[in-house]
């Protein structure tokens, strides 16, 4: 099948677009406004951007209802901290109820039951439980203009400026990621978790697909 976004329709009962960028990582954001009140929010357009300094960056739609921007968003461009934290299998439950549209002023980490751990650099709380947070600083937005006003998004790139590891999935010195489970977005309703790894090695020079130029004597 063909189809050209935004000018010609797919023809399929549901759009397949988050189908085809799988598995997308879950940025489960936690932000704070001037006041003080916690939000937290997961979002699967997430992504880790660079790592000297590391980068991260996550795309927001508008509110369903107004299509204002998103808590996540005003919060985060209000006071310039933000924390990502990694959810898990064990989280999956609880992760999406932090997705519903909760009433201003309701503090959505305690709604939710989840036990806030202090950040050491920003405000905002890291979630317990989760076994990786960053604590992050905003860098810029990138608005990404919609068809419709529905559509509009707000791409929030943030730099990491502290990383907490659970020391219980270091194991070998390296992060086990079998032992995490991230849990991950695909298309629809569909989520996967990480119960599988395979290692390659980069390929040889030997086996490169094209001859190394030899450098000019
Ligand atoms: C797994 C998952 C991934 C999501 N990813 C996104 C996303 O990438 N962008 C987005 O705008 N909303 C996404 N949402 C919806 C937001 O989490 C939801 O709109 C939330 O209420 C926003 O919170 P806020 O208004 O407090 O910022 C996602 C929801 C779930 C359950």
């Amino acid at each position: 099948m063909y189809y050209e976004p935004g000018k010609t329709d797919h023809g399929l009962p549901y759009n397949p677009l988050k189908g085809c960028v799988v598995p997308r990582p879950i940025g489960w954001i936690t932000s704070m406004n001037k006041a003080g009140l916690v939000n937290l929010a997961p979002f699967s357009f997430f992504n880790l951007l660079s790592y000297d300094p590391p980068y991260v960056c996550f795309s927001a739609g508008g509110n369903v209802k107004d299509h204002d921007p998103k808590d996540t968003v005003v919060n985060i461009e209000e006071t310039g901290e933000f924390v990502y934290n990694l959810a898990t299998w064990a989280q999956r439950d609880v992760m999406t109820k932090t997705s519903q549209i909760v009433e201003r002023g309701v503090d959505e980490m305690a709604a939710a039951g989840i036990e806030p751990l202090p950040s050491k650099l920003v405000k905002p709380p890291r979630v317990g439980g989760s076994p990786v947070q960053f604590e992050c600083l905003y860098h810029q937005t990138v608005v990404l203009a919609g068809n419709r006003p529905s559509s509009f998004h707000r791409v929030v790139f943030g730099r990491v400026i502290a990383v907490h590891i659970d020391d219980d999935v270091i194991i070998n010195g390296k992060v086990d990621v079998l032992k995490m489970r991230p849990i991950s977005r695909l298309g629809y309703k569909d989520y996967t978790s990480i119960e599988s790894i395979f290692q390659m090695e980069m390929a040889s020079p030997e086996e490169a697909l094209t001859p190394r130029r030899v450098a000019a004597e």
